[in-house]
């Protein structure tokens, strides 16, 4: 059980303040995805500080190329899912395409609702400079934000695909100045995505929030993984993914075995019918 874990065992939750307090104390804390009830509960039995309702939802349960296409009502109904079930672990809701660029008032209100309707204890949103008023906005407004800069697959049609950010000397300055303004704005901890590992050493070293790491080395204050790399429930993972279980194994083994069970008369044996 991780220390962050033995700190919200007096204080039963973990919480924005127990994050910071975790990177002051040197203390690494796990952050998972999680997009309903079964898993969430899994994970926060578990021990783990974070569940992120990802937008990764329309790429992993969606079955799309993209994050773009996924709704704030959608996001919605899976954050609540996941809130239902977690008795410990944040509850983090991931604020989807369209639902805070461009329109602060938007934007405040869309993070609302994940609090509201959804029971989020914080927001995500991606976005370094450019997202820097909208986080002011809705940290105004009490509901806590993580911010999330590097690759951010929202904005895969600028980048040119999912690449690795912050190369060169203009990447690597432009991503320190995200990260900067994410935190000048008020966010509670920041996702580093897909950047070299010494960038991310440098950002987590001068950033007093604590950074949460993906595909960006072992220095970030804390880790994430999307449930379904970790798990082996996905044909294809990025090479910085561990693979934890093989369900994705196990499942076709269970499925199959039934299938044969079914066909061969074997199931429902006797005892398995009502008397
Ligand atoms: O949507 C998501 O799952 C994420 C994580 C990869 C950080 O943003």
């Amino acid at each position: 059980m991780s220390t962050v874990n033995q700190a919200s065992r007096r204080e039963h939750r973990v919480s924005v303040r127990s994050l910071a307090r975790a990177k002051r104390r040197g203390e690494p804390f796990s952050m998972l995805t999680a997009y309903d009830h079964a898993f969430a509960r899994i994970f926060d039995a578990a021990g783990i500080d974070v569940l992120l309702v990802g937008d990764s939802l329309a790429n992993v349960v969606q079955g799309l190329d993209t994050t773009l296409p996924v709704t704030l009502d959608e996001m919605i109904y899976h954050t609540r899912l996941v809130a239902r079930a977690a008795t410990r672990a944040l509850v983090v809701g991931d604020m989807p395409f369209g639902s805070f660029q461009g329109s602060p008032e938007r934007a405040v209100e869309s993070a609302i609702r994940m609090v509201k309707e959804g029971g989020a204890q914080a927001v995500k949103l991606e976005g370094g400079v450019g997202a820097a008023e909208t986080i002011r906005r809705i940290v105004g407004t009490d509901v806590p934000v993580m911010g999330h800069v590097g690759l951010t697959p929202q904005s895969v049609h600028r980048m040119g695909g999912y690449r690795v950010q912050g190369r060169g000397d203009a990447g690597r300055e432009r991503l320190l100045a995200d990260a900067r303004a994410v935190e000048e704005a008020g966010a509670f901890a920041v996702v580093l995505e897909g950047m070299p590992a010494d960038l991310a050493r440098e950002i987590t070293a001068e950033l007093a929030i604590p950074t949460i790491g993906i595909g960006a080395g072992a220095a970030c204050d804390g880790q994430v993984l999307v449930m379904h790399d970790l798990l082996g429930l996905n044909d294809w993972s990025p090479s910085f993914v561990k693979q934890y279980a093989d369900l994705g194994a196990l499942a076709s083994k269970a499925a199959r075995a039934f299938a044969d069970d079914v066909a061969s008369r074997k199931f429902p044996g006797d005892e398995h019918c009502y008397r």
